[in-house]
């Protein structure tokens, strides 16, 4: 079996794919670069992969279905779960769910959540020197939070909790009313976690869904704001009919 041992620097090895992955994880190696950037411990048969996504999906969204509007979203979020670089995921970068209400977007995060509790993921944040217990790794599990809720908790705590959780997961970005309240206005809120997040020594994950469009997120968002997201996170699309109105 192919193992994988420290090399020099510049002599990372590369993952080329999940089954490579799921191989290496298989073997027991401890993954010590931040290039692995997953690890399992629950690791599915790489042909399971997608049974046991959809298996987990339909536990947390009775009825949930996989068809063609919204395979490409499913692929990519379990990509990013699996660390499998090979369709231009970057499993190091967050997740940006954009679509219209209703397509779905909200129940992705809760099937991934599933998903990922289930094969046991982890990522690796960093390796803190003074503390020989920390091994980096962090379980790849998220509370989901509501932008509204966050906003709320703001304004009573003068804090947002956990805003720096290794996962953080923010649903609803753009439904924060805007009226200033005890200083800091909802939007402000939202843009002070987002840069928090990003700005973090160490590779936080954050998940965002929204159905806003690029534009409406332009007109919204200070123009720092807009370029965090585009470049720290995945975006995928997330298509097709408002599911609600098809029940
Ligand atoms: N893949 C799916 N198969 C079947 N039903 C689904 C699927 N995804 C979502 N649903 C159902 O469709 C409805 C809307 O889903 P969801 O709340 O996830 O959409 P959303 O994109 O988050 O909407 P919004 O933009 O309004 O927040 C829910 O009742 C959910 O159970
Ligand atoms: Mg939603």
């Amino acid at each position: 079996m192919e193992t994988i041992a420290a090399k020099g620097k510049n002599e990372q090895p590369k993952i080329s794919s999940i089954k490579k992955l799921s191989e290496i994880v298989k073997s027991g190696e401890v993954i010590a670069s931040p290039i692995y950037s997953r690890r399992f411990s629950n690791p599915p048969k790489v042909e399971e992969i997608d049974s046991v996504f959809l298996e987990e999906a339909v536990k947390v969204v009775p009825g949930f279905v996989w068809d063609e509007t919204n395979n490409d979203a499913i692929t990519r979020i379990i990509d990013w779960a699996v660390g499998d670089r090979s369709r231009g995921v970057d499993p190091n970068k967050g997740l940006l769910l954009m679509g219209p209400a209703g397509t779905g977007k909200t129940s992705l995060l809760l099937a991934l959540r599933a998903f990922c509790q289930r094969i046991g993921a982890q990522f690796f944040i960093s390796r803190k020197s003074s503390d020989e217990a920390d091994d980096g790794w962090r379980p790849l599990l998220w509370m989901p939070r509501h932008t509204i809720d966050v906003v709320e908790e703001y304004r009573e705590l003068g804090h947002i909790p956990n805003v720096s959780a290794p996962v953080y997961a923010l649903d609803d970005l753009g439904t924060e009313v805007d009226v200033r309240r005890w200083g800091e206005s909802a939007v402000n809120v939202i843009r002070i976690l987002i840069a928090r997040r990003c700005e973090w020594n160490a590779p936080l994950l954050t998940l965002i869904s929204t159905n806003l469009d690029a534009h409406a997120l332009q007109e919204r968002y200070d123009d720092r704001t807009i370029s965090r997201l585009r470049g720290e996170f995945n975006i995928i699309p997330v298509l097709g009919r408002d599911r609600r109105q098809h029940k």
